[in-house]
């Protein structure tokens, strides 16, 4: 897999559009949110290791795989939920951990508020999902935490990426691959994804 991807599936370019759009409701927000979530999973776990198998089909035995370890999908509170979600759709055996970092506006540095990590994170990998990475600050921090946990191998998915959270966090965390439905132009001033699609914790969840 590539380190950094950004989708090419008209599924997703579809659903992004709508995504954006200024009028789409929650509701609408939330079912795309996790849409996007699965397909992008597919595209993130591509290279996920497996080990054969044989299984006991009607007729006689067939080969087969699965999962060489337990998956971990981790939520970044908490526009991450929705997109964990679609990816339990995916991988629904997965353990889900959740990390509570939110954006201060003024500095745009992530602030850690709730950490609930099993006491053994025994996850062969874990995909660290986040609807929009902007200035790349919460994504690094979550993946140092999980570093910090013992977690082998980290996949960051996101929605939306802007190149200055792509820099940072390939910067931060060179063999993390970064799987994007998007890649935006730019930050605007104040740290939003331009264009983008507003504040996907917001859209999520009717608070702007
Ligand atoms: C948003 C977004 C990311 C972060 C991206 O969350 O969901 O977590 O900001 O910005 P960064 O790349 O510059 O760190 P926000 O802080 O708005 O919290 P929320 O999920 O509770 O809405």
């Amino acid at each position: 897999m590539p380190l950094v991807s950004e989708s090419t599936h008209p599924l997703v370019k579809q659903k992004l559009a709508m995504l954006r759009a200024a009028d789409t409701p929650p509701s609408v927000f939330r079912q795309l949110v996790r849409s996007l979530a699965t397909i992008l999973g597919v595209e993130a776990t591509a290279s996920l290791p497996t080990r054969p198998t044989v299984v006991r089909t009607p007729l006689g035995d067939a080969p087969g795989v699965e999962l060489d370890g337990p998956v971990a999908i981790v939520p970044i509170l908490r526009a991450g939920l929705g997109m964990a979600d679609g990816l339990l759709d995916l991988i629904p055996e997965a353990q889900v951990w959740h990390i509570g970092l939110f954006r201060d506006e003024a500095t745009l540095k992530p602030t850690e508020y709730y950490n609930k990590l099993p006491s053994r994170c025994q996850a062969r990998c874990a995909l660290v999902v986040d609807p929009m990475l902007a200035t790349g600050g919460s994504a690094v921090r979550a993946c140092e935490i999980l570093r910090n946990s013992g977690v082998p191998s980290l996949t960051f998915v996101c929605l939306i990426a802007a190149p200055e959270g792509i820099a940072r966090l390939s910067g931060a965390m060179p063999d993390v691959p970064i799987v994007a439905g998007a890649i935006d132009e730019r930050l605007t001033d104040i740290g939003f994804i331009y264009p983008g699609l507003g504040d996907a914790g917001d859209r999520q969840f009717a608070t702007g």
